[in-house]
């Protein structure tokens, strides 16, 4: 615990939307009277038709429904672009930096936004896209990327973004998954000066899906090679010939706008379901009030639209507040590790947000490549996607925002659509590492995790939940409400469960501290250990794998793996090799294993449970403390696996 905290300055908290009695204020009235104060809020929405029930939910096992301001309709893509013309047509709505500096960056306005979007509209209309169909968008960041997204919502399709890093297979899983109609993608996504040959992984992911599946391509950097007559469309062809207006769908609040996969502890990645009319109030109003975005702010969120954090805090929260938002396609340290500072320059951004693991990939590089850089116009500084360390919150405080920035540490999940916890920068002292206070309208408890009451002393600490529901929320999993109801509202019965565990200090502030299931966090990408694994025992060789995480000074957590070999197989450093361009094959690089330790037996409970307790522990390297072994099948084996450890430290 930290001896000293960090308030905001008194400027910043004079001319802040939300100062520390205001947050006291509101948020009472947000726990006392969630109905009023979630109907005033939602009228920062445009409606077509206004709604009169503001939410109807319940938690009960076997029976959970989440439904927010049902009877509402309303276009997601007015709410982004139309309803801004009159006032803003000709303001900068996104800056595009190219991964390439020498490349000129794009400043799009609003009129252009509302043009390139019902463009694409059009495209997909002739491709048969209408409400309710889904659209799968494989695409670089680029600014085509959110005029598919903003086309569909205005369509009513449903997309689905696949992070442009997974692999063919991956790609084709989520097609499938929910029968999209369409995918999208590019010739070619260049990152960090290399060239990922999207189109062909398409291809590839094409042979696995129904014939009846579309392939649009964008031209990005005009390399494509192979064209499928028939199947492949060309998107710059048809945009050119398309008209530039479009009618918004009327779509119901608790219409789906979006699904995206993620991973969890068990099986395959599932896909969330976003809905309409909360996601969107939801994530407008944290944009505006987590970095006090003001009007005329340049935002910029690091993230890839790939991942939620793209999709609320690059897209949806600042453009339906008539926001400037940056889009950034490179990666923090190409061509060197001054990028994210010269982007910061060079745009006049105001507010930051990006990723733990990015920061202290930049620390390690030394303070001289952010003092190169004026960063005056920097405001406010946030972090998301994994617990970020005090040392690395204090860089960021001391280099990058030299003391005068406050930092938002917002905690929140795919699952939850905007940020739950976190400080407001004009209303919060904050301390290195802790995501700080619910909130508006969000209701954390702690709970023993064997009996599950809550626990009402402090400090505390314990699993994470939630009482009651926020409009965000996701509401299903495509095509399985069941798998849904069993991963966060079995464990604990009357909660959301978020899979966190978390600390709660005497001041009542909130310190997450990781995952509690088999999920693991590598460079704040989340990642089932049981997808490994799969991709692992899928490998002719392997006859086993047990999959866990450690702690990796970058990437927060490494991927290791205990591998057992088929029997004849000799183990080899090559055999390392193959099977690690093995997962990257199957799930894509982010997926790669750090390390690989041959295990000739796992060490299993009686009934053939494999004792994951054990190997974090020879993982981390702190097997002084194995706990009980006694109930092992064979306890010998742990001993093997201590001696051939792979992470001395
Ligand atoms: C972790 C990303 C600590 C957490 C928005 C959560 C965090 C998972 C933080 C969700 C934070 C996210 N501090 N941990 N500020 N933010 N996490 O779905 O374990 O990709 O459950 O959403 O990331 O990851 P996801």
């Amino acid at each position: 615990m930290p001896d000293t905290t960090y308030p905001p300055s008194a400027e910043l908290a004079a001319n802040a939307h939300v100062d520390a009695a205001k947050y006291d204020e509101m948020y009472a009235a947000s726990i006392a009277d969630p109905e009023a104060f979630w109907r005033e809020q939602a009228q920062r929405t445009t409606w077509i038709k206004p709604f009169t029930k503001v939410k109807d939910v319940s938690y009960e096992f076997g029976n959970v429904s989440i439904k927010w301001f049902e009877d509402g309709t309303l276009n997601v893509a007015a709410n982004c672009i139309d309803r801004h013309l009159a006032t803003r047509g000709d303001q900068t709505a996104i800056i595009w930096e190219p991964d390439d500096p020498s490349e000129d960056a794009q400043h799009i306005t609003y009129n252009q936004l509302h043009s390139n979007v019902c463009k694409m509209a059009n495209v997909l209309a002739d491709l048969g896209v209408g409400k309710g169909d889904r659209v799968v968008i494989y695409l670089p960041m680029i600014p085509e990327a959110a005029y598919a997204m903003l086309a569909c919502a205005r369509i009513g399709a449903i997309h689905s973004i696949v992070f442009a890093g997974f692999s063919p297979d991956a790609l084709a899983a989520r097609v499938n998954g929910c029968d999209a109609k369409v995918v999208i993608t590019a010739d070619e996504a260049p990152r960090g000066g290399r060239k990922t040959p999207l189109k062909t992984n398409a291809d590839q992911a094409l042979l696995h899906t129904a014939d009846t599946v579309k392939c649009l391509v964008v031209k990005r950097t005009g390399g494509q090679t192979t064209w499928v007559d028939g199947r492949d469309v060309d998107y710059n062809a048809m945009a050119a010939e398309a008209s530039d207006q479009f009618e918004p769908a009327e779509m119901n609040a608790e219409d789906p706008l979006f699904i995206l996969y993620t991973s969890g502890s068990t099986g395959q990645p599932k896909g969330v379901v976003h809905s309409t009319g909360g996601y969107i109030t939801y994530a407008a109003l944290t944009h505006e009030i987590v970095f006090d975005y003001h009007e005329g702010d340049i935002f910029w969120c690091t993230a890839d639209v790939g991942w939620v954090t793209g999709h609320s805090y690059i897209v949806y929260g600042p453009l339906a507040n008539g926001a400037t938002t940056l889009m950034f396609e490179g990666v923090p340290t190409f061509p060197d590790a001054g990028r994210f500072w010269a982007v910061c320059e060079k745009h006049k951004v105001n507010q930051f947000y990006t990723a733990p693991t990015a920061i202290r990939a930049l620390m390690g590089q030394g303070p001289e490549w952010v003092q190169k850089y004026d960063l005056s116009d920097l405001k406010v500084l946030g972090t998301v996607g994994e617990p970020i360390n005090p040392e690395a919150w204090n860089w960021y405080n001391d280099v990058v925002g030299k003391g005068n920035c406050p930092i938002v540490d917002t905690w929140w999940q795919t699952e939850t659509g905007g940020h739950l916890l976190t400080p407001l920068p004009g209303a919060h002292a904050t301390k290195p590492g802790s995501a700080m206070k619910p909130f508006f309208g969000i209701e954390p408890v702690v709970l023993e995790p064997q009996s599950g009451e809550e626990i009402h002393t402090y400090p505390c600490e314990g699993v994470l939940c939630l009482k009651g529901s926020w409009p965000s929320q996701m509401r299903t999993v495509w095509g399985d409400h069941e798998r849904f109801e069993k991963t966060y509202f079995s464990d604990y019965k009357g909660y959301y469960f978020a899979g966190d565990g978390c600390r709660r200090d005497e001041d009542g502030d909130y310190w997450i501290t990781g995952r509690v299931d088999d999920v693991i966090n590598v460079s704040g990408h989340r990642m089932g250990t049981a997808e490994v694994e799969s991709a692992l025992v899928a490998h002719a060789k392997v006859a086993e794998a047990a999959v866990v995480g450690y702690p990796h000074d970058i990437k927060g957590q490494g991927i290791y793996c205990y591998v057992t070999l088929m029997s004849g197989e000799e183990p080899s450093d090559e055999l390392r090799k193959e099977l690690r361009t093995w997962v990257r094959t199957e799930i894509g690089p982010i997926a790669s294993p750090d390390l690989i330790q041959w295990a000739p037996g796992l060490p299993k409970t009686r009934s053939g449970k494999i004792m994951r307790r054990i190997l974090r522990k020879i993982a981390e390297d702190d097997f002084g403390a194995l706990g009980d072994t006694s109930t092992l099948a064979d306890p010998g084996v742990v001993d093997e696996l201590i001696e051939n450890r792979m992470n001395r430290q």
